[in-house]
């Protein structure tokens, strides 16, 4: 169960969601934060321009000598000072204790002081801690200026001032959002983690609703279909394929089944008058020999007829397996020239003509192609009353391809009957041909030949009209 949730759907994309969620935040928090820090330290930077004009302004209008005591004052609270003489020694500097006597931090200056240090603003570490924790800036005085380091000393020149800012505060304040930012991005996640279940629970429903259709119809169910609220999701689009792919295999599978009724329909009379034959033999009714040679005759005849069933239904079968066939030049001309006249010795009576414009060469399977000629031949003899005219044409066609027409003007068709003459046991009416005795399995030969052949067969006909068969075959030059 833990395996199964670990690999499913559900699982991979919730972790998508939460890895993708979660990158995005740090990365927006990160970027938040470094912005932070840079404006916290520009503020910084801005105090300390501020704090010079403010010490440079001091300096020029002094009488006497700064007290080191009030350094504190020269400047607004919380900027550090440092007054550096010609050597860089610092001689004076922000008392250690501020105003409430409480030790202050400072930062850690080089000794001596060399001269172009912090020109302009720079980071520095503070006294005893090993990250940069001050800015500082350092400035010469316009005029020359004198500090006292306790009252009644002598006055000491300086030339130089550093002032530096911590940047304690801001970094606290960066400090504090990091955990803040963190303990809300756990939360974020905690309500992503919780919600994305909730909607990948909801969103693949259906998912698991097609599985359980599918076992169903697996199991036997044959006619449930996948409900398709919408079809124009993704996962309706998988719904509609998978109804539309049941619909089609339990139409094969009722095609099979009608298939294999017609054939055992099919060979059921010729067995049945067999058996008939053979049991009269067996119970000594048949004792008069001309019966016998009778019933001899009637079961060699069924049992062809029989042969001929298979056999058609064997080619229907290789046909139906989309083998390709053989793909050489066929002449259309010779093969029609032969099966009219194969025609005319079977059938004396009937007016058969053949004509041939040209060369006609289709790419094909001549022993197939001679079948669909006889077939449609055979046709256009059988199913039109004795004598009926009968024209065979072979000619080509413009774009590469050939074309065979078996025209005969007998009864011709109704549009009902034509409509199904392709089906596999169809047969017309069959009052009109009682001795034919067909399975109503040649025309769809001819069909899937042709079709094996990527060609096409067309009829046209109506009734009183005789009727024209059309077949249509890539052409081979
Ligand atoms: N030229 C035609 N004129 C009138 N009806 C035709 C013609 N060709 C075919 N048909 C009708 O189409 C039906 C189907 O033809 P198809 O060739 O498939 O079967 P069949 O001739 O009855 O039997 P089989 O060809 O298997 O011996 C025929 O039974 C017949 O009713
Ligand atoms: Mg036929």
């Amino acid at each position: 169960m833990a395996g199964a949730w670990r690999g499913s759907l559900r699982a991979r994309l919730m972790v998508g969601v939460v890895l993708l969620a979660a990158g995005g935040m740090v990365a927006v928090n990160a970027v938040s934060l470094i912005g932070l820090r840079l404006n916290l330290v520009d503020v910084a930077d801005a105090t300390l321009t501020r704090a010079r004009d403010t010490v440079q302004d001091r300096v020029r209008h002094q009488t006497a000598p700064f007290d080191e005591a009030d350094l504190n004052t020269l400047i607004p609270d919380g900027v550090y000072i440092a007054l550096v003489d010609d050597r860089g020694r610092v001689v004076a500097r922000t008392p250690g204790r501020d105003l409430d006597g409480q030790p202050r931090s400072r930062p850690d200056l080089p000794t001596p002081v060399p001269d172009g240090f912090a020109a302009h603003t720079r980071t520095v570490s503070a006294r005893g801690a090993p990250v940069p924790r001050y800015r500082a800036l350092s400035f010469p005085i316009d005029r020359p200026a004198t500090v006292r380091r306790a009252p009644g000393t002598a006055p000491q020149p300086f030339s130089r001032v550093v002032v530096a800012k911590s940047l304690q505060p801001a970094e606290d304040v960066v400090y504090w959002l990091i955990g803040a930012d963190a303990a809300a991005t756990l939360g974020a996640l905690g309500g992503i983690v919780l919600l994305s279940r909730g909607v990948l629970r909801v969103g693949l429903r259906p998912l698991r609703d097609m599985a359980a259709t599918a076992t169903a119809i697996a199991d036997g169910d044959v006619d449930q279909r996948i409900e398709v609220a919408r079809p124009c999701s993704e996962v309706g689009e998988v719904g509609t394929a998978l109804n539309r792919a049941f619909d089609e295999r339990q139409r094969s599978e009722e095609q099979l089944r009608q298939f294999v009724a017609n054939a055992s329909h099919e060979l059921r009379t010729p067995l049945t008058t067999i058996r008939g034959w053979a049991q009269l033999h067996l119970h000594g009714l048949a004792q008069d020999p001309e019966l016998i040679e009778r019933a001899m005759q009637r079961i060699e005849g069924e049992a062809a007829r029989m042969h001929a069933t298979v056999e058609e239904l064997l080619l229907l079968a290789r046909l139906d397996l989309g083998r390709p066939l053989a793909g050489e030049p066929v002449d259309l001309g010779t093969i029609t020239d032969e099966a009219v006249t194969d025609a005319r010795v079977r059938d004396p009576g009937t007016p058969i003509t053949a004509e041939v414009q040209g060369e006609v060469f289709a790419r094909g399977d001549e022993d197939r192609l001679r079948q669909v000629l006889q077939n449609l031949l055979s046709n256009a003899l059988r199913h039109t009353p004795p004598g009926t005219p009968v024209s065979v044409a072979a000619r080509p066609l413009p774009g590469g391809t050939v074309e065979l027409t078996v025209t005969d003007r007998g009864p011709g068709m109704a549009p009902d009957i034509a409509h199904r003459i392709f089906e596999r046991f169809y047969r017309g009416d069959e009052s009109r041909a009682p001795a034919a005795g067909g399975a109503g399995l040649g025309l769809s030969i001819v069909q899937s030949i042709a079709e094996a052949h990527n060609g096409t067969v067309t009829v046209r006909t109506a009734p009183g009209e005789g009727s024209t068969f059309t077949v249509t075959l890539p052409a081979a030059r």
